[in-house]
């Protein structure tokens, strides 16, 4: 069965651009991402790798380790960086896993043979401080990810593990977040010193809590 939300991110042991990485060891007590691509030498993944790259310091900021995976060797993936590198401006500063026996693209769903057996699609896996899976999202192999987003996400799963809340539709960092219906308004005027308002009694708004 699909990897779900609140399932354990399943552990594994690969060899990367880093050298070898242990999952859970890698991501420590913070978050973790685990995006995939499906080939080497590509024009999109080389993108988006460049891109993520250029937000390290963002998911730095998140207490967020990233990790890429592609089922290409290891040797591949080391002709691979310096380009990245020299098109995209930048230094790719995380690790990549080689993954050519498709041990971790298995566990985790990342091939869908309908859509091609050879290539994993773009699949991405948000890991809370309890390894458990927080997101997952499922791009095709021709649409490159906006990375924006999934520090938009990342936001919003954190605000919602820290304070009881939830964020409303195109939400962005700064602006209100909706407090959950399981806090009654009585703990809901302790918890939230700023105050909230009740559009409906099920829809109530505050001042994000760590603003
Ligand atoms: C790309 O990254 O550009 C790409 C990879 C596989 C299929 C299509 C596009």
């Amino acid at each position: 069965m699909a990897l779900q939300l609140g399932d354990v991110a399943p552990d594994f042991t690969a060899e990367t651009t880093e050298g070898t990485v242990s999952f859970h060891d890698y991501l420590g007590d913070g978050w973790g991402i685990l995006f995939s691509h499906p080939k080497d030498f590509t024009p999109v993944c080389t993108t988006e790798l460049g891109t993520v790259a250029k937000l390290k310091p963002e998911f730095d900021k998140r207490n967020t380790k990233v990790i890429a995976i592609s089922v290409d060797p290891i040797d591949s993936h080391r002709g691979w960086v310096p380009d990245i590198n020299d098109t995209q401006s930048t230094t790719v500063n995380f690790p990549i896993i080689a993954d050519p026996d498709r041990k971790v693209s298995d566990l985790y769903g990342m091939i869908h043979p309908n859509a091609s057996d050879t290539m994993t699609v773009r699949s991405v896996f948000v890991v809370g401080p309890d390894k458990k899976i927080k997101l997952t999202l499922t791009y095709p192999a021709s649409t490159g990810r906006n990375f924006d987003e999934i520090l938009r996400v990342l936001d919003s799963l954190q605000l919602t593990a820290q304070y009881s809340v939830a964020t409303p539709a195109n939400w962005v960092d700064g602006q209100d977040v909706i407090i959950v219906p399981a806090v009654s308004d009585a703990d809901a005027e302790a918890k939230f010193p700023k105050g909230f308002t009740a559009i409906r009694p099920y829809l109530r708004v505050t001042p994000q809590p760590n603003r």
